[in-house]
């Protein structure tokens, strides 16, 4: 099986390379601005003789045909959220546009190339499978980061609508959409962020940020064909979070 992961240079990514690799798969790892940083963690991986990196904006279609090639299994991570906490009405315009531009256009972006790969190249063996990597801000919302809780609820009705034009493609590919909550990874800043995690926590059983590898073996299983009848699904990872204490 070949998966390729966006956004391979950052946490989350990296944590997906190596259940997927211990699963045995072979990778495309896609970075962005980091590739000298993700090159060196590959070196460092037992399963790096099964590993190609690859530079990708997924704002640019263009970058995302070749790295696609020959993948089963396509994993829409990249995604960028900035830590302060901003009011809609003092939001910067170039902000809106670059969160909504990299986590939902560029989803957008990711996942018409996989499928145009499968209208090309045909059905895999195993059935074709992609999951998006959404946030929990897109379930209950997230004051202070409107534009990405908008951006990130739309992967739902994006996922919602392939998993009905994949079949078209390959009778047993699937879509679905994983959910992190807060996560330990360069993404969260934990000085501006503290008090919102901190209400977070508050609202969920589970009192700890999730580690990149709880997301990880959750998208792992959802690609695999354990999960074969699974498709157009949300599966939260955060420990059980209701939402967030609703700040004054
Ligand atoms: N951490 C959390 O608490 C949390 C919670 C919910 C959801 N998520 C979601 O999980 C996913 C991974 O986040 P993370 O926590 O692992 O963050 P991260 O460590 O900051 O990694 C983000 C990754 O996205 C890549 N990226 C950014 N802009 C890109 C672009 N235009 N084209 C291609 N790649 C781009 C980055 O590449 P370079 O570094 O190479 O530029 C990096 O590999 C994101 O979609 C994020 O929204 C995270």
């Amino acid at each position: 099986v070949k998966v390729l992961v966006t956004g391979a240079s950052g946490g989350i990514g990296r944590a997906l390379a190596d259940v997927f690799a211990d699963s045995g798969a072979d990778l495309v790892l896609a970075a962005h601005r980091n590739r000298a940083a993700l090159d060196a963690f590959v070196a460092g991986r037992p399963w790096r003789a099964r590993a190609v990196t690859v530079e990708v904006d997924v704002t640019r279609p263009a970058t995302l045909v070749a790295p696609l090639a020959g993948v089963d299994v396509c994993i829409a991570n990249a995604g960028i959220g900035p830590p302060e906490e901003v009011p809609l009405h003092e939001m910067s315009e170039t902000r809106i546009r670059s969160v909504v531009e990299v986590n939902l256009v560029g989803a957008l972006f990711t996942a018409r190339a996989f499928l145009a790969e499968l209208a090309r190249a045909g059905a895999r063996p195993a059935g074709a499978s992609l999951v998006f990597i959404g946030s929990t801000a897109g379930r209950f919302g997230e004051a202070g980061h409107a534009e990405y809780a908008a951006a990130k609820a739309a992967l739902t009705g994006l996922m919602l609508s392939l998993k009905n034009e994949i079949v078209r493609l390959d009778p047993r590919g699937r879509v679905n959409l994983v959910e992190p909550g807060w996560t330990r990874t360069s993404m969260v800043d934990l000085e501006v962020e503290a008090g919102a995690i901190e209400r977070t926590l508050a609202t969920m059983p589970l009192k700890r940020l999730a580690e990149p590898e709880d997301v990880a073996r959750a998208v792992l299983w959802l690609a695999s064909p354990d999960a074969r009848h699974v498709t157009g699904q949300v599966l939260t990872v955060a420990g059980g979070m209701e939402g967030r204490v609703v700040p004054a």
